[in-house]
This record gives C-alpha cells, sequence and structure tokens, in this order.
C-alpha cells in the first residue's frame, strides 16, 4: 500500500496537519523571469506553511516605499540590472531572522549571483539545525516567457498573479478576489524582458550549474497547468530530501 508522503499535496484545510508533521527546510526556486517562480513560491506556502521570501517583491516595497535601497535599486531594476550582491544579501540576511523561517522558507528570485549563492550556502552552514538548502529550476521556452511577461497583471493587495493570455481575471482588470484594479509591473515589457533575460543568461545561469553539482538540484517543467507544475516541484524536493 502506498504511503502518503508528509511533503505532498492535500486538499484546502488538510494543510494543517502536514504543516506540523514535515519540516520542508530551505528550497530555492530558480529559472528565467516569467518562468512561474511566484505562482509556484505562493502553491507551496499554502501547502507547507512556510514563508515565500522574494527579493523582487522585497525590492519592490522598498522602492515603492521610497526607502534608500528603494531609491537605488529603482534604476538598476528599470534596466534589468540586479542590484549588488551586499545590498541584496542584507536584505535576506534581515528576512532570515525572523521566526516564521524556522521549519523552512522558499526563496524566490535568490541567489541569482554565484556570489549570492556563495554567501548563501556558508550562512546555512553556520545556521545550528538548518537542512541543506535543496534547488528546483523551473524551464519554460523563450516564446511563452515572453508571452508571460507581457500579460502578466498583479493584484496590488491580495499579490495575487494574473495573465490576459493565460489566467485571465473574470472581469477584465479587476482582481477576482478582492476587486482590486489590476497593475503591470514597470519592468514587464519586452524591451526590459530582454535585458533581464540576457542578465539571467550570464550572471543567474552559473548558479544553477553550482547547485547542480551539489546534487541538491531537480529541474522541472514549468509550461503545463500550475497544480501539475507544483505537483512536480513536491515530488523533486521529496526526491532530494529522501
Ligand atoms: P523578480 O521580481 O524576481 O523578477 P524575475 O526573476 O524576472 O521573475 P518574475 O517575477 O518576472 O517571474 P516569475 O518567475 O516569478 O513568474 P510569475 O510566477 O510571476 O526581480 C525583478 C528585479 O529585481 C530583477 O530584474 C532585479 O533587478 C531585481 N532583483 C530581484 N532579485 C534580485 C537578486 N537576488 N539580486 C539582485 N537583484 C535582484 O509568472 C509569470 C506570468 O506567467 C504570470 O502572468 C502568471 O500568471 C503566468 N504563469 C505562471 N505559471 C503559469 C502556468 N503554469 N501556466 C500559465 N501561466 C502561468
Amino acid at each position: 500500500m502506498a504511503t502518503a508522503s508528509p511533503l505532498a499535496s492535500a486538499p484546502a484545510g488538510a494543510g494543517n496537519a502536514l504543516q506540523t508533521a514535515a519540516r520542508p527546510g530551505p528550497l530555492l526556486l530558480l529559472g528565467a523571469p516569467g518562468v512561474g517562480k511566484g505562482t509556484q513560491a505562493k502553491e507551496l506556502v499554502r501547502l507547507w506553511g512556510i514563508p515565500q521570501i522574494s527579493t523582487g517583491d522585497l525590492l519592490r516595497a522598498n522602492v515603492a516605499q521610497g526607502t534608500e535601497l528603494g531609491m537605488i535599486a529603482k534604476e538598476i531594476m528599470q534596466r534589468g540590472e540586479l542590484v549588488t550582491d551586499s545590498l541584496v544579501n542584507e536584505m535576506v540576511a534581515a528576512r532570515l531572522e525572523e521566526p516564521d523561517t524556522a521549519r523552512g522558507f522558499i526563496l524566490d528570485g535568490f541567489p541569482r549571483t554565484l556570489g549570492q549563492a556563495n554567501w548563501l550556502d556558508e550562512r546555512l552552514a553556520a545556521t545550528p539545525g538548518a537542512l541543506p538548502v535543496v534547488a528546483v529550476s523551473l524551464k519554460v521556452d523563450y516564446t511563452q516567457l515572453l508571452r508571460r511577461i507581457t500579460g502578466r497583471r498583479n493584484c496590488p493587495v491580495c499579490q495575487r498573479i494574473y495573465n490576459i493570455y493565460l489566467q485571465a481575471p473574470r472581469q477584465e482588470g479587476i482582481c477576482d478576489d478582492d476587486g482590486a484594479v489590476l497593475i503591470q509591473r514597470s519592468d514587464d515589457t519586452q524591451l526590459c524582458f530582454e535585458g533581464r533575460m540576457a542578465t539571467y543568461e550570464n550572471l543567474t545561469a552559473p548558479v544553477i550549474e553550482h547547485y547542480r553539482a551539489l546534487g541538491r538540484f531537480a529541474e522541472v517543467h514549468g509550461d503545463k497547468p500550475v497544480a501539475e507544475v507544483a505537483a512536480g516541484i513536491v515530488s523533486a524536493v521529496e526526491h532530494l530530501r529522501a
């Protein structure tokens, strides 16, 4: 008889038992712009009850609040380049101090350079009792990525992610959940996407090779319905943790 895995997906409502039984540990979601990291992180938060830490979201919050970091980050993000390792590492370090990360966390969009990866590896190695990090990279082809980026719309209230071509809201431009007017990220243009892709190929692709070489890495096809991609990630994490 098959035994249910503590990390396996479960219907809404059964999540609390799973959340206390399993300790998913730190998971890195890697992949190109628009591949579905944020969408999948939200699915895994619901399943595992551990927080999503999106460096893109944290930086955008700093930009919106006009902090010193936000003022530095704004132009860099608009060019599709990366904010410096030291600033991003410091931001992640502060977030990892929060108690909700004790059972694990999902890092979405971090690390993005080998410098960030080395910093994270050292930090986790120095954290007593921390499970080793596992990394999952999502794969989607270039044409589909462009469609995902240019069609993306976000709810500024609940952060739900839509796509006018692929995952449209019931009423155009309005969030299904709270009725807020959806917004488009300023870096979701074709021009900026091309810059982000170049940055990804040059600086982030080596991070994938870094975790592949450590043997704590899996690749999951992202061009499937959201629930199927999430099931693929859960299965990959179970395998890597076994
Ligand atoms: P960030 O916000 O991290 O952007 P990104 O990596 O380019 O990723 P995205 O958020 O664009 O895409 P995603 O993979 O989360 O896709 P999503 O789930 O939304 O970073 C922005 C900027 O901040 C960077 O360019 C950089 O300047 C800076 N930055 C961030 N982190 C940094 C770091 N560590 N170091 C330095 N600088 C940093 O999905 C995309 C679309 O596809 C949506 O419309 C969604 O509805 C749709 N979709 C998703 N999955 C599916 C599916 N299965 N089927 C159909 N549609 C789907």
